[in-house]
């Protein structure tokens, strides 16, 4: 038996408000409350949250954010606290994406602290790793990963992995159009899997799901969600239009109702 698959949409730093709540109106629309074996959630920049939330209500799609401080609210000019995410209807939050990592310095500890607040305060975490191409091409994938795995999730009990969600996307592959190969996504899923156990036991790692990520479209989900270590994906660009969104919660389905 497959673990459910978890679909979602990561729309970064896009849209406007208008067209945050059309997109996610087609979304619910084109879902036509057919969700069997599926869940499926999109994260909005923090300014469209609210509005989403309202343009989701009644359906089974779940709401996201992108980022969130592990700080308590107080003077922190700037920021978004979790229980300002929980307030507008937040389930969950993506922590440690690759661009965040990249661009705005949340190393690994900054990650872990974040990833507890949340688990702490009520969100739930998509929680990101991935390798850089030079990672891969010198053989050191399992090697970085396991670092980011290690320091990530540091301190966190079995009983709170139940609401973590592991989001692998190689780095090189993130809106690049180059997809990593159901095989060698499939290879690195088994990986974390393997790492899971060890950390945990085979129960969390049996329970965990493991999003792959990375140029994600309609035509390439069904291979990738067939493999039996891959529970979802994490969608960038293909999510921030109604229909190639929908394509990849259809394949997600259809790998659902075989499996
Ligand atoms: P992409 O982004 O689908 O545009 O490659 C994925 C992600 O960064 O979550």
């Amino acid at each position: 038996m497959k673990r459910s698959l978890f679909i979602v949409g990561n729309w970064k730093m896009n849209t406007t408000l208008q067209s945050a709540k059309s997109l996610a109106a087609d979304v619910v629309k084109g879902l036509d409350g057919k969700l069997s074996g599926v869940e499926v959630g999109v994260c909005p920049p923090a300014p469209f949250l609210l509005p989403v939330a309202e343009a989701l209500r009644g359906s089974q799609v779940v709401l996201g954010a992108q980022n969130a401080s592990n700080e308590k609210p107080g003077a922190f000019t700037g920021e978004v606290a979790i229980e300002m995410l929980l307030d507008v209807g937040c389930q969950w939050v993506i922590l440690g994406h690759s661009e965040r990592r990249q661009f705005f310095g949340d190393t690994d500890e900054i990650i872990n602290k974040k990833v507890l607040a949340a688990l702490d305060r009520g969100l739930k975490v998509i929680f990101c790793i991935g390798e850089l191409l030079d990672d891969r091409q010198s053989g050191r994938t399992e090697a970085v990963l396991e670092v980011q795995l290690a320091k990530g999730l540091l301190n966190l009990t079995a009983a709170q992995m139940e609401r973590v969600v592991i989001a692998y996307e190689p780095v090189w592959a993130i809106g690049t159009g180059v997809t990593a190969s159901p095989e060698q996504a499939e290879e690195t899923h088994a990986y974390i899997r393997k790492w899971l156990t060890t950390r945990f036991s085979s129960s969390v790692s049996d329970a965990t799901r493991i999003q792959y990520g990375g140029s994600v479209k309609g035509d390439n989900a069904k291979e990738l969600l067939a493999k039996p270590n891959i529970d979802g994906a994490l969608v960038g660009g293909a999510s921030l239009k109604a229909d190639q969104f929908l394509a990849i919660v259809r394949a997600a389905s259809e790998v659902a109702t075989i499996s």
